[in-house]
């Protein structure tokens, strides 16, 4: 078990992701698939969206299931083992049951034995989220390895009758381990917002406590995703392109001296809009919606680690992370990597 240092007077120090891991599921969901079950078409979902297709976990792997293996390669990656991870914080709208956390399971199943576990519920921002709270913890000296997971079955909430939403979800899973890292800088800047006013635009009726369980309920299929699609974008824009802004002047940085921007990967023509406020060139952005499409809290957890294994983060660039979900909320980083 490693020594927890307690809150002390300590100065702050820095706060690095030393590993990531990614799962995606098998099963491949193609736009030619969906013709057959909702009125829509491989070019109207490629020409609005830049989905090509989607992955879909089995029906009996679950959330946990998922994020325990995107955690497992994290881990493998950090080379640190099970019994080092002090914290677990798992971001997700689709945890494996209402409760216990579903970061709580994947405890089990890593064999995390001296973690302390829980989720948080900020849908597609709730990766960026675990971040700044993670980096809180490790910067203060409370923990000294921090998992942080984002991972969703979206399947299990998308309303397959429904051309609206069924086209953009998919499933899978992201993680990263966090350490403080003496020879770098690390996470430089962070933020995190939200906006209470605009709670219906994207959200799901039925499940919680205002809206039980019951049959009726699930006749009108209230336990799957709402979404004002159009106002959905342009609130995605302008918070996104806010916050960016917000954690390139907190850490006094320009857009020219960003390496490589990972955004929330929702809509390719939300990140062109995007690049085209920041002023950069497309190839600054990394992009994977094409073969995975929106998978909320897992989005940018598994762009972050496809970038980093493929070589599209370097040592030393400033990347940019930026996000935004239902709540609504929005949030952003600036990492030094
Ligand atoms: O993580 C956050 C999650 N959500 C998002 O990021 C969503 C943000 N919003 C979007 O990505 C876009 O608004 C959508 C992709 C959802 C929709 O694209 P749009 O360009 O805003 O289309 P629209 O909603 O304005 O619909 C245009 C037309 C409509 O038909 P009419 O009324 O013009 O005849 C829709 O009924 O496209 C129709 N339509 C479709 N047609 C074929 C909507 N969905 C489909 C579809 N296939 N799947």
């Amino acid at each position: 078990m490693s020594p927890r240092p307690h809150r002390s007077n300590k100065p702050r120090r820095t706060v690095s992701i030393i590993g990531t891991g990614s799962y995606v599921p098998e099963r491949i969901l193609t736009n030619h698939d969906l013709e057959k079950m909702v009125e829509t078409s491989d070019q109207w979902i490629r020409t609005r969206t830049g989905i090509r297709e989607r992955r879909i976990a089995k029906d009996n792997e679950t959330t946990s299931d998922m994020g325990s293996r995107a955690a497992l390669a994290a881990m493998e990656q950090a080379k640190v083992t099970p019994e080092e991870v002090d914290l677990i914080i798992m971001a997700t709208a689709t945890a494996d049951h209402v409760f216990p956390a579903a970061a709580c399971y994947v405890q089990k199943k890593i064999g995390a034995i001296n973690a302390a576990c829980f989720d948080i519920s900020a849908a597609c921002s709730g990766f960026l989220y675990a971040l700044e709270i993670a980096q809180q913890f490790i910067s203060t000296h409370v923990y000294n390895t921090v998992l942080i997971i984002g991972a969703e079955k979206l399947s299990a909430i998308t309303d397959w009758t429904d051309r609206n939403t069924c086209v953009l979800f998919g499933d899978g899973a992201g993680a990263a381990i966090l350490r403080n890292r003496p020879d770098s800088h690390g996470v430089i800047s962070t933020h995190m917002g939200s906006d209470g006013v605009f709670s219906d635009i994207l959200y799901m009726p039925g499940g919680g406590t205002r809206c039980p369980i019951t049959p009726e309920n699930v006749g009108q299929r209230l336990n799957t995703i709402r979404m004002a699609g159009r106002e959905v974008f342009k609130q995605a824009v302008t918070s996104m392109f806010n916050a960016a802004n917000r954690v390139l002047d907190e850490a006094g940085l320009s857009y020219e001296d960003i390496g490589c921007v990972i955004p929330h990967q929702a809509n390719l023509r939300i990140i062109e809009a995007i690049a085209e406020r920041m002023g950069l060139p497309m190839e600054k952005f990394y992009v994977n919606l094409d073969r995975f499409g929106n998978t909320s809290a897992a989005a940018v957890a598994m762009a972050l680690d496809e970038a980093h294994r493929n070589g599209r983060i370097q040592i030393g660039d400033y990347i940019l992370l930026v996000v935004f979900g239902g709540g609504l909320t929005w949030a952003s980083s600036v990492i030094q990597w």
